[in-house]
């Protein structure tokens, strides 16, 4: 007999049909518990979607809701982003009532020189030199020069103009405002300054601990 004689068999009653019974309950359980399952999954997938879509806006999604058609509310005229409040002219131009000022518009202090000193190396010494002499090695190599900083045009240059410089570039010199932070500009300003004293101080400038050391040096 072919199988499929078999099966005619078994679906047409008696003992076979009840075996045929079983046979479809089976699938029938497995069913039920997929849709168990599923409908858990789904009940729980819910549950992150509401967690997902809520009730607010996406940054420049229009609405129906303001009569100007816009999610977001105008800004309050005179709104400052946050850190943006440059009022501190010195601070952030290097200049008191739009001319260059020759102060610092915070102490300086020895950490303050050391921080220079340290992005000063950093930053300028590859043209300006580690003296400031303007021989840095990219000029050696052929960079157009600065002019030293021990010449007199740049030691009667106020300190609000080298924080300019290195916040806008002059010339063949670029801006330095992405690469130093503002406070440290002055910090450099300043280690600037203690360079020129270094090449251009007198003896008695010095303190007299100091003079009687060097004076002391010599004569060994
Ligand atoms: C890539 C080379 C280079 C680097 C690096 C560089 N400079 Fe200069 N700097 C120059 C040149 C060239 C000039 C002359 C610009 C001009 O006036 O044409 C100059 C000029 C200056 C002057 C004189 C401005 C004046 O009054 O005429 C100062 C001050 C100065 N630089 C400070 C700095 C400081 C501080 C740094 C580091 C943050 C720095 N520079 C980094 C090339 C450089």
């Amino acid at each position: 007999m072919t199988r499929q004689g078999k099966s005619g068999i078994a679906a047409s009653g008696g003992l076979d049909g009840r075996v045929f019974e079983t046979r479809k309950c089976v699938p029938l359980r497995v069913w039920t518990l997929l849709c168990v399952v599923l409908f858990g999954l789904i009940s729980v997938e819910g549950c992150r979607l509401d967690m997902h879509i809520q009730p607010r806006y996406d940054p420049d999604s229009p609405s129906s809701f303001f009569p100007d058609g816009r999610s977001e509310r105008p800004m309050v005229p005179g709104t400052v982003a946050r850190g943006h409040l440059r009022i501190d002219e010195l601070l952030y131009t290097g200049k008191i009532n739009g001319k260059f000022a020759n102060l610092f518009p915070f102490p300086i202090t020895k950490k303050d020189l050391q921080r220079g000193q340290q992005r000063f190396n950093i930053y300028c010494s590859p043209c300006h030199g580690y003296a400031g002499d303007g021989d840095g090695m990219i000029v050696r190599r052929g960079f157009p020069a600065p002019p030293s900083y021990h010449n007199a045009k740049i030691i009667n240059t106020p300190v609000g103009k080298y924080f300019s410089v290195m916040t806008n570039g002059q010339g063949t010199m670029y801006s330095y405002a992405d690469r130093v932070a503002v406070k440290d500009r002055w910090r450099i300003a300043a280690y600037i300054r203690a360079l020129q004293l270094s090449q251009n101080a007198t003896l008695n400038e010095l303190p007299t601990s100091e003079r009687l050391k060097l004076l002391a040096d010599k004569e060994q």
